[in-house]
């Protein structure tokens, strides 16, 4: 027997309407109504905005499903309609069962009430009796783990406290659907590792989740499947890799990678072009030198595909920088750095101090020379910055002619679950028996 999807949407699309003053407003309210009883013919004084068109989704008992997408492509407002709180304008959604939501902040709990109040007054709405809010109270009440602030009005909360007492309500009152709109975001590391434990259980009782988070290995982790929105249209839906990777282009600003189809194909034979318009350039980068030199561009690559800012965890590294030397440079020097978004250092080295070095090539003026640099790669899932540089040795001193701080950005993504730390040394555990030494006195 085939049973429906616990919550499927077809062809939903919200129109918002946009009014350029508040007095269009008014004037959208009775003019229109003049016009038509006078016989003229309408007129209207606000702008139609699709902020969703035409997304179609399913969420099987037992899947999660991630969304992502830009802000403000749409996620909010598909979460809304899916957990009923806004009528979509076109298409239909149907959810069965119990469904909990736990919204952008603000929405949900009376901020007049206390914790207690607001926990009494959900579980009633969602159907809880009495003594099943009884029976899971303290449930509740050790999962939100906000002590005496049970008693106190929440408008008192944090916003980490609100959303652990969200969460805990939500979850507790074992729902049929499960919506979270980027709550997890605000809560501390260690809540949010225990509020996935807690999603995990949910699905593994065949509850539907849906979740929207920025953060994508949350989707690589925890999602059976993704949706990436953009501009409030579906660009694909699929296998979470794949949907982080395509947002990941998104947010870096990378035409989706034409597949590899050629299986014995060499690497690209990569080409110099301009460092501001490769995928992963950060705008924000610091730049200063003395001009004799130039960097004019650095490719991230693994070795078998083109520029590419998004990395397995694991792969090698490899990093073209293209420099034109403006002067003759007897002794110049070609270095990188990779930091955290946070500036830490996790690496540095150069053209001469490296352990095959030093390699000093004079340069004339006018050559662009391309330095390649090859790494393992033992970095932990994460964002790190890469800066590249040209300087040029002036007795035993490095002279600055371009250097290009935090230029890129590269991600690199997980294939194991979370490493701690800031590399991978890919640790392996053993236990051995252990025979207790006999006691002295034997
Ligand atoms: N009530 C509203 N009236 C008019 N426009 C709205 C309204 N609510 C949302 N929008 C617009 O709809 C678009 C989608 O908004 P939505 O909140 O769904 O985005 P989002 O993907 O959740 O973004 P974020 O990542 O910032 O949370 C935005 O352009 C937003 O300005
Ligand atoms: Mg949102």
């Amino acid at each position: 027997m085939l049973v429906n999807p616990p919550v499927e949407a077809l062809g939903v699309g919200k129109c918002y309407t946009i009014y350029q003053r508040p007095a269009d407003r008014l004037k959208q309210a009775v003019i229109p109504r003049l016009r038509r009883a006078l016989g003229l013919a309408p007129r209207a004084y606000y702008h139609p905005f699709w902020a969703l068109t035409d997304v179609s989704l399913q969420v099987e008992r037992g899947q999660c499903l991630g969304v992502l997408g830009r802000n403000g492509s749409g996620k909010s407002t598909l979460l809304q309609i899916l957990a009923g709180t806004l009528s979509p304008t076109t298409g239909q959604v149907r959810a069965s069962g119990r469904v909990t939501a736990i919204l952008e902040l603000g929405a949900g709990f009376n901020p007049m009430f206390t914790g207690r109040e607001n926990l009494q007054l959900t579980a009633s709405i969602m159907g809880l009796s009495r003594r099943e809010l009884e029976q899971r109270y303290e449930d509740i009440v050790a999962f939100a783990d906000i002590g005496d602030f049970m008693e106190q009005p929440v408008w008192t909360y944090s916003s980490g406290m609100y959303v652990r007492l969200a969460f805990a309500v939500s979850a507790c009152v074992e729902p049929e659907v499960f919506i979270v709109d980027e709550a997890l975001a605000v809560g501390d590391v260690r809540f949010q590792a225990k509020c996935f434990r807690r999603l995990d259980d949910l699905l593994a009782k065949g509850c539907a989740v849906i979740l929207v988070t920025h953060d994508p290995e949350q989707v690589t982790r925890h999602c059976t499947r993704a949706l990436v929105l953009d501009g409030g249209e579906a660009l694909m839906q699929g296998a979470p890799r794949e949907a982080v990777n395509r947002y990941l282009d998104l947010m870096l600003g990378a035409e989706p990678e034409e597949p590899d189809v050629s299986p014995t194909s060499a690497p690209a034979a990569s080409v110099c072009e301009a460092l501001e318009l490769r995928a992963g350039y950060n705008p924000e980068e610091y730049r200063w030198g003395n001009g004799q030199a130039e960097v004019l561009d650095v490719c991230l690559s693994s070795g078998s595909t083109g520029h590419s800012v998004n990395l397995e965890a694991g792969r090698p590294l490899r990093v073209e920088v293209w420099v034109r030397h403006h002067q003759a440079q007897p002794r110049p020097i070609y270095g990188l750095q990779i930091k955290t978004p946070d500036g830490v250092m996790v690496y540095a080295d150069n053209s001469r101090d490296f352990s095959g070095g030093p390699l000093m090539r004079p340069a004339a003026a006018g050559e662009v020379v391309r330095a390649v640099f090859e790494m393992e790669q033992r970095l932990a899932q994460g964002d790190y910055l890469v800066s590249v540089g040209v300087s040029a040795e002036e007795q035993g001193e490095a002279v600055p002619l371009d250097r290009r701080y935090d230029a890129l950005h590269l991600k690199i993504m997980g294939t194991r679950p979370r490493t701690y730390g800031l590399v991978d040394l890919s640790m392996q555990v053993r236990l051995e028996d252990y025979d207790t030494p006999p006691d002295d006195d034997d």
